[in-house]
């Protein structure tokens, strides 16, 4: 069984998780989401100089809570693509550093097929081709999973996420940040028939839009002014997203027939998007796999699962001289 330490750091949490085979250990995340609230956003910088306060600590606490010491690890795993160059760079630091002084094989992974692969975290025996939909703060994709390490994208947001769609939708409501949590909370008590909200490019069969979503709220709210009901809103802004999710789920499993689909990102915490994915999986007789919520965020434990499946696949180098590819693409 593959003991591995991973270290994540893309964009604004850092975090370090220990995984033996498919169990995941500890899975440490100090999140940076105060400080990017009080700026309004990522800073880039100021990103990297708190992955450098935080990224020891988080470390040694993800070795301890495992009871793992550095010397057991078969490998050190750490994200070095896609995100932010000095975020990245930061982690990636750290890994190099640790698997020099201990003399380990260093993996380098990307962010987007850690999100993908947290489904190894679930019990099941995985079956492919898996058709998964990828919903974050920055990113909305539909992937075909062959199998382990071949990934087709399928289609994906033109211009917003779906989670930057919900956080957008949350501000104008006056709701708080991030705001998909919000939303899905009032929209418990809400009417998703009241307001009429666009689908974007409805002919699309995979391809999805977000951008026009933000501007009907904004209209809805300066037309209804004071009377507008938040909860009503709140549920069709909630149904008008995750209509045009499913949607393209439900394309993607016509044309592709496959053995099963999954939900990851940090959109998977929407209670119900994950309804309706389960509700999709029943109908075509196969299973939905949708991770733990806090494997379904960014968190280093789907890094190190990842980097398992790697080495269970004996493609590995020793190689330590990593380098940081903020561009990166996962399907190109
Ligand atoms: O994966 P994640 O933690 O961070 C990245 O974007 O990388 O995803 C965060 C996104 C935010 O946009 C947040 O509003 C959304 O996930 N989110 C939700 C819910 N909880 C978090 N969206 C809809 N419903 C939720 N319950
Ligand atoms: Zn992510």
């Amino acid at each position: 069984m593959s003991l591995v330490l991973a270290i994540e750091s893309s964009c604004d949490e850092t975090s370090a998780a220990v995984v033996s085979g498919r169990q995941v250990l500890s899975n440490i995340v100090a999140t940076q989401i105060e400080m990017h609230q009080k700026w309004g956003g990522v800073v880039p910088e100021a990103a990297a100089r708190a992955h450098v306060e935080a990224i020891l600590p988080v470390i040694q606490e993800a070795l301890s809570t495992a009871q793992v010491n550095l010397d057991q690890l078969d490998a050190i795993a750490v994200t070095n693509r896609p995100g932010l160059v000095g975020a990245l760079s930061v982690g990636v630091t750290a890994a190099q550093a640790l698997a020099f002084a201990h003399n380990k094989p260093l993996i380098g992974v990307d962010h987007l097929e850690g999100h993908l692969l947290a489904i190894l975290s679930l019990p099941d025996e995985l079956r492919f081709p898996c058709i998964s939909l990828l919903v974050s703060g920055g990113h909305s994709e539909l992937v075909l999973i062959r199998e382990i390490g071949s990934y087709e994208l399928l289609g994906q947001t033109r211009d917003d996420a779906a989670g930057e769609a919900y956080d957008k939708g949350a501000r104008l409501l006056g709701l708080g940040y991030p705001g998909g949590k919000q939303i899905s909370e009032q929209a418990v008590a809400g009417n998703p028939r009241r307001y009429d909200l666009p689908r974007g490019l409805a002919k699309e069969r995979y391809d999805m839009s977000f951008s026009g979503l933000k501007t009907a709220v904004l209209r809805l709210v300066e037309a209804e002014g004071p009377k507008i009901s938040v909860p009503d809103a709140a549920a069709s802004l909630q149904a008008a997203i995750n209509d045009a999710l499913i949607k393209r789920l439900r394309n993607a499993v016509e044309d592709h027939d496959p053995a099963s689909i999954a939900l990851c990102g940090g959109v998977a915490a929407n209670p119900d998007l994950r309804a309706r994915v389960q509700k999709l999986a029943e109908q075509n007789g196969f299973p939905a796999y949708i991770p733990h919520f806090a494997l379904c965020t960014d968190n280093a434990a789907m890094i190190g699962l990842a980097a398992v499946a790697r080495l269970h696949g004996g493609t590995t180098s020793a190689d330590r001289n990593l380098q940081v590819h903020p561009n990166s693409s996962l399907f190109s």
